[in-house]
C-alpha cells in the first residue's frame, strides 16, 4: 500500500488525516487522494525520463476529477482525452487546447468538429476514413493540424486481456500497411500535417519490452518518412498484488532505446531536419496508488462455509475486481490485532458478482461498523463508477497534509432523477 498510509496509535491516516474523522465527516463509501502521492509519481515519472524530456499527456480516462486534473496541470502535464467531455472538463481545468490530444477508436464527426472548434490541433487517427473526415474539417481551420496514426502494430501487452489493444485481433489502430501507404503518400491529406505514430499498446504492462519493440517498429517506419513525434501512449504499471518493474527500469531502457534511435542519419533527415520528440500518455500510474475507497462494514455474516463481510461499496463504485477479477489490497482502518481468518469482501449490490476482495485475511474480530480501505484504487475507480442500482457515487476528498477537502460532492437522490 502507499506509503502515505499507515498507522498511528492503532489508527489508520493518510498523510495527516486519521481516515475514521474523514468518514465521520465525509461519510461512506468515500473516495480519498493523497495528493503528495499524485505530485511525487509525476516528478519520479519526469526524472525517470529526462534523458528525452518526453511531452507528458495525462490520461484522462483514469480519472478526470476537475481538482485532480488541475494537480496534474500543474504538474506539468498536457492531457490526452477520448470525447468531448473529458476534452470540456480539461478545458474547465485549465489545460491549454496545444496541450491536448484528442484520441479515440470512433470519432464521430460532430466530435472532432468540437475538438477543432475548442481549439485542439493534435489528433489520434485510427483509421482511414477517419483521416478523410479529418482531412475534409482541417481544410477550414487556420491553424495547422497535426495527425498522428496510431497503428496497430500486434505486439502483446498489458495485463488482462480486455486492457491489450495492441493486437491485431483488437479494434484499435490502422494495420501497418494502412499507415505506409499514408506515410508514402501524405499529400493525400494536404490538409493536415501527418506527422508522427501513436502506439499505446495496453494498460499494465510489466516490463519495458513491448515499449522496445514498438520503438523498433517506428524506426523502421521512420524510414519511410521522418515524422516527428512517437507517440508511446500509457500503460506503465501500478504494484496491486505482484511486484513490478519500477519507472526508473522503463525510464532507462526505453531512454537508451531512443537515444539510439535518434542517431544520424535520422538526425539529419532531409524532411524536417528534426529530432524525435516522444509523447506518453500515463494515467494509472500517476493516480491509481494515490487513491483509496473508504468503506464500512453494515453486516458480517458467518457461514459454516465462509464469513461475508458485506460493506458499503458496491461493483457500481468499483468495478474492477468484478470485471476483471482484479486484486485491491484491503485493509482495516484500525491497525490489525489477534488472528487473522479469511473472508469475503462484498457489496450491496444484486449480483454474485458484486465482490471487493475475495478470501481476504482480515482480523477475527472484526465487526459491524468498521471500516475498510481499498487501496491503488484512484485509477478506474471512480471514473468507471455508475449509478447501477439506483446507487448513488460517492463523494470525492483530498487529503493534503493534515487538510482534507471535498472534491466531488457524494451524489443526491436528486441527481438520479433530475434527468427525466
Ligand atoms: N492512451 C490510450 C490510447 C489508452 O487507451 C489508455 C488506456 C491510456 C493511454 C492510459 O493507459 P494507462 O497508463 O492508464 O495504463 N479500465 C482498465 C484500464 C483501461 C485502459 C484503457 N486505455 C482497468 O481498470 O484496468
Amino acid at each position: 500500500m502507499n506509503k502515505y498510509f499507515n498507522y498511528q496509535k492503532g489508527e489508520g491516516f493518510i498523510e495527516g488525516c486519521p481516515l475514521s474523522a474523514l468518514a465521520e465527516k465525509y461519510g461512506t463509501p468515500l473516495y480519498i487522494y493523497s495528493e503528495k502521492t499524485i505530485r511525487e509519481s509525476v516528478r519520479r515519472f519526469q526524472k525517470a525520463f529526462s534523458g528525452i524530456a518526453p511531452i507528458i499527456r495525462y490520461s484522462c480516462k483514469a480519472n478526470s476529477n476537475l481538482r485532480l486534473l488541475e494537480i496534474l496541470k500543474e504538474a506539468g502535464c498536457g492531457a490526452d482525452v477520448i470525447s468531448p467531455g473529458e476534452l470540456a472538463i480539461t478545458l474547465t481545468a485549465g489545460f491549454t487546447p496545444k496541450n491536448i490530444i484528442m484520441e479515440g477508436v470512433g470519432k464521430r464527426e460532430d466530435e472532432i468538429k468540437f475538438g477543432l472548434k475548442k481549439g485542439v490541433s493534435f489528433f489520434s487517427v485510427e483509421s482511414l476514413s477517419e483521416l478523410a473526415t479529418l482531412n475534409r474539417l482541417a481544410s477550414k481551420q487556420k491553424r495547422e493540424i497535426t495527425a498522428l496514426l496510431r497503428l496497430n502494430p500486434d505486439i502483446a501487452a498489458g495485463g488482462h486481456h480486455y486492457i491489450s489493444t495492441g493486437k491485431k485481433e483488437n479494434k484499435f489502430g490502422l494495420t501497418e500497411a494502412e499507415v505506409i501507404s499514408v506515410l508514402k503518400n501524405p499529400a493525400a491529406f494536404p490538409h493536415l500535417k501527418i506527422n508522427g505514430l501513436h502506439l499505446h499498446l495496453g494498460s499494465q504492462i510489466d516490463s519495458p519490452e513491448p515499449y522496445l519493440k514498438a520503438i523498433k517498429e517506428a524506426e523502421r517506419l521512420r524510414q519511410i518518412y521522418p515524422f516527428q513525434f512517437l507517440d508511446l501512449g500509457g500503460g506503465f504499471p501500478v504494484r496491486y498484488d505482484k511486484e513490478m518493474a519500477e519507472i526508473e527500469v522503463f525510464g532507462k531502457a526505453i531512454c537508451g532505446a531512443i537515444k539510439k534511435f535518434d542517431l544520424p542519419p535520422h538526425r539529419a533527415s532531409p524532411a524536417r531536419g528534426e529530432d524525435i520528440k516522444i509523447i506518453f500518455e500515463p494515467g494509472r500510474h500517476f493516480i491509481a496508488p494515490a487513491g483509496f475507497l473508504l468503506t464500512r462494514i453494515i453486516y458480517r455474516k458467518d457461514r459454516p462455509h465462509k464469513r461475508f463481510l458485506v460493506v458499503d461499496a458496491g461493483m457500481n463504485d468499483l468495478i474492477r475486481p468484478s470485471l476483471y477479477e482484479a486484486w485491491h489490497n484491503i485493509q482495516t482502518v484500525r491497525e490489525p490485532k489477534g488472528k487473522n481468518n479469511s473472508f469475503e469482501i462484498v457489496g450491496p449490490v444484486c449480483e454474485s458478482g458484486d465482490f471487493l476482495g475475495k478470501e481476504r485475511l482480515l482480523p477475527d474480530t472484526i465487526k459491524e461498523g468498521d471500516l475498510l480501505l481499498i487501496g491503488e484504487a484512484g485509477a478506474y475507480g471512480f471514473s468507471m463508477s455508475s449509478n447501477y442500482n439506483g446507487r448513488l457515487r460517492p463523494a470525492e476528498v483530498l487529503v493534503s497534509g493534515k487538510k482534507s477537502r471535498i472534491i466531488r460532492k457524494r451524489e443526491t437522490l436528486e441527481n438520479l432523477t433530475a434527468q427525466f
